[in-house]
């Protein structure tokens, strides 16, 4: 059995990972942390009544009495990385959802894994099908230089563009030849009309209630187009993703970055 906490359990992401977790036959959730619950054992709330796991409100209690192989992060932008660094030195092996980390933080995290000899794994999306959609978008930009990224959201999200965008766009600057697309003299009359740039291809965050995480990468050549499209319709479709990281995190000794590196 793998013995594994959940971080911002109380949080849309983090109780979907709870319910995988304690569904699965090969995990035990041993604990859990949201400094804004109010609980002390997740039996208080009704719909895990029959489970006895303790809820923390810091990551330093939580150590000081729980033995855990992996630590399950679904917080917000602002303390995963700190999260992920903790879990790091105390020998727990991070599985990261939390969107969000700077390309330094991400290179820092895998540096003290390597020295702290632990494994992990940050996915900017955990659904297999995203992870699909970012391959055949790289491959189509071998053929398609000119492409913008669409990503949709619902209005709670905190970070834009998505971790998946980012993602997306650093896939693409792998094969593509750094370019400026649209009108050279292009103007924006309303800041912002473009998008985000990265290397050249433009990033639009659309934020609405209703959605929950979708990308379209749209491609433009003479005469034709491409779209590749990729829809969670639902929380769900990330949790293959992250029950297959925390069975492969425990025998790893360095820390990766995209869920494609374990398909
Ligand atoms: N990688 C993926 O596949 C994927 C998919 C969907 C969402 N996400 C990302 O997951 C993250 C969480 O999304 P969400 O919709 O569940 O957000 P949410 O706001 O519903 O939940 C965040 C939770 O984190 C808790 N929290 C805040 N500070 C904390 C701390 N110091 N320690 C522990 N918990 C803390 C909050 O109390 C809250 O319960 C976001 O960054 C989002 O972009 C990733």
């Amino acid at each position: 059995m793998i013995r594994i906490i959940v971080a911002g359990f109380k949080g849309r992401m983090g109780s979907t990972a709870t319910k995988m977790v304690l569904a699965h036959e090969n995990f035990e959730l041993v604990g859990v942390l949201d400094p804004y619950a109010k609980e002390k054992n997740i039996n208080e709330l009704a719909e895990y009544s029959e489970q006895n796991v303790p809820v923390f409100k810091t990551k330093e209690a939580l150590v000081n009495e729980i033995e855990a192989a992996v630590w399950i992060d679904f917080t917000i932008p602002d303390v995963a990385y700190k999260n992920t660094r903790f879990a790091l030195e105390h020998k727990i092996a991070p599985v990261v959802g939390t969107t969000g980390f700077s390309e330094e933080q991400v290179l820092d995290l895998q540096k003290c894994a390597k020295e702290q000899k632990v494994g992990g794994l940050i996915a900017p999306n955990f659904a297999v099908g995203a992870v699909l959609m970012m391959q055949f978008a790289k491959k189509a930009v071998e053929y398609f230089p000119d492409v913008e990224i669409i990503e949709l959201h619902h209005d709670n999200k905190l970070d834009a563009p998505s971790g998946t965008a980012i993602k997306t766009a650093e896939m693409l600057a792998e094969v593509r030849k750094s370019k400026k697309q649209g009108n050279p003299e292009e103007k924006e009359t309303l800041p912002g009309a473009r998008g985000a740039n990265y290397d050249g291809m433009r990033i639009h965050s659309v934020r609405l209630p209703g959605l929950i995480a979708h990308q379209q990468v749209q491609f433009g050549s003479i005469g034709e187009g491409l779209t590749i499209r990729h829809d969670s319709y639902d929380r769900s479709s990330f949790m293959t993703g992250v029950a297959l990281g925390c069975q492969k995190v425990v025998d790893l000794e360095e820390l990766i970055y995209g869920l494609e590196h374990l398909l």
